[in-house]
């Protein structure tokens, strides 16, 4: 939509909906921006109540409620949406409705993510790379399915699981027992009574990003997660540990052949399939030791806590950027990668992923304030009376950047040493791959 004559040149309102790192980092990332005055978080965090990294003369603040009434009563000018169940829900559509600019997709698009079945397909028809798989819809058909690998194959739910649909198996026994739980309804209800049988990959992961506008896409620079919560990648899996980017895993050369060979080919084919997307790609790629890429995932949201990395090192104004994304007039050069290096380390409360504690004091963070370099972004935190208290796994994203990423790793580790709660854990070898 056309925003109304004469607000052209006034500054953007924008409504950032989410409560975790990734929307605490997006908010203050567009706060950053010229075009940007003020940031209403809904529902947001204590981090973003706070108030703390806000550039003088803008304004950050929080609101519970629907985001559509929030947005109306607050007369945003754009909405970023950032988590994937209200944007397969249909929230940006009911952004549409309103006549809102909203940079997130349509609940049709947001199938990419919300059904591993509709990406499947998605890839096959495009013809983008990606691990050979079956498609299981019913517990009759489990067994032909399997008798199809001579390894055991990942297993993946295909609706939205909250990060924990996907089993990967070592045994044929344990795919087995995985799916037939999934197909019964017994592990994540409607969400996994279909599956995707996935042969599975060996290689090192990575995450590309991209802002698309329905036609046009801008990548972003290449993060690497690290999804498990021991160091040397073991243990159970996590929302994500810690990122760093760039990521050296994928080199100029290999990110032009993805450029071409899945971003463009993902937003053309959306667009020709009449469902265009509008807002976040972000992939996740397997690339083999041959340094071949093949997808894993789409996701049609930013990632957390990728988002916590590609704010810090790319430049140019992203409330612009957004709100061009959402009018479907974004230009190559709208944001630009810096020549920095970021890493966001991940503070976790006791006992996470399983069961996190809650309601520990944590302290420290006036201290980090102080240092040059550093954000610290709030995710499972609460204020109590006058302290600030964990309420959830992933509790701060401790973000830092510098000139090498060596010198982002020291500083982001410099800053966790200083902050403390009960129970606190963290990996002390992010960017192990890269170093
Ligand atoms: P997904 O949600 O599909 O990205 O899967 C979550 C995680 O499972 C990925 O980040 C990988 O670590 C792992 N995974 C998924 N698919 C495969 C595969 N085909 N081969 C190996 N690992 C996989
Ligand atoms: N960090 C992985 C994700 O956001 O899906």
């Amino acid at each position: 939509m056309r925003r109304p004559e004469g607000k052209e040149m006034s500054k953007l309102k924008v409504l950032v909906v989410g409560s975790g790192g990734r929307e605490h980092a997006l908010a203050l990332r567009l706060l950053e921006s010229e075009s940007v005055a003020e940031v209403v978080g809904c529902p947001g965090n204590a981090g973003m109540a706070s108030g703390l990294g806000v550039p003088d003369g803008k304004s950050l603040r929080v609101q519970t409620g629907q985001p559509e009434d929030v947005a109306v009563a607050e007369k945003v000018d754009l909405v970023v949406i950032g988590p994937e169940v209200p944007l397969v829900d249909g929230l940006a559509d009911r952004f549409q409705k309103l006549n809102l600019p909203c940079f997130g997709p349509s609940a049709a698009a947001a199938q990419l993510e919300g059904s591993k079945a509709f990406m499947k397909e998605f890839c096959r028809r495009h013809g983008i790379a990606t691990a050979r798989e079956v498609i299981v819809r019913s517990p009759e058909a489990l067994e032909e399915a399997l008798a199809q690998f001579s390894s055991p194959p990942v297993v993946k739910a295909d609706g939205l699981c909250a990060g924990k649909g996907v089993v990967v198996a070592e045994t044929m026994e344990e795919a087995r027992s995985a799916a037939a739980a999934m197909l019964s309804g017994d592990s994540f209800g409607s969400a996994g009574t279909t599956l995707v049988l996935e042969e599975r990959l060996l290689g090192e992961e990575a995450s590309v990003h991209a802002l698309c506008d329905g036609e046009r896409a801008i990548i972003l620079p290449v993060a690497q997660d690290h999804k498990r919560i021991f160091e040397g990648d073991r243990g159970p899996n996590t929302g994500g540990m810690g990122t760093y980017a760039p990521a050296p895993v994928v080199d100029a050369a290999l990110l032009e052949t993805i450029d071409r060979d899945v971003i463009q080919k993902v937003v053309q084919g959306m667009k020709a399939d009449g469902v265009p997307l509008v807002g976040t790609l972000f992939v996740g790629f397997m690339i083999s030791p041959a340094g071949e890429a093949k997808v894993l995932e789409f996701n049609i949201r930013f990632g957390d806590p990728e988002t916590q990395v590609l704010t810090m090192i790319t430049e140019g104004d992203w409330g612009k950027a957004l709100l061009a994304a959402a009018q479907g007039r974004l230009e190559k050069g709208d944001l630009r990668v810096s020549e920095e290096h970021a890493m966001c380390v991940v503070l976790a409360a006791e006992n996470y992923p399983a069961a996190p504690a809650k309601g520990d004091k944590i302290s420290g963070l006036e201290e980090v304030a102080a240092l040059e370099g550093v954000r610290v972004f709030h995710a499972g935190t609460a204020a109590k009376e006058n302290d600030l208290v964990t309420s959830g796994g992933r509790v701060l994203g401790v973000t830092a950047k510098g000139p090498s990423l060596a010198a982002a790793r020291d500083l982001a580790y410099e800053a966790c040493s200083k902050i403390c709660f009960r129970g606190m854990q963290y990996r002390k070898d992010i960017g192990y791959r890269a170093l």
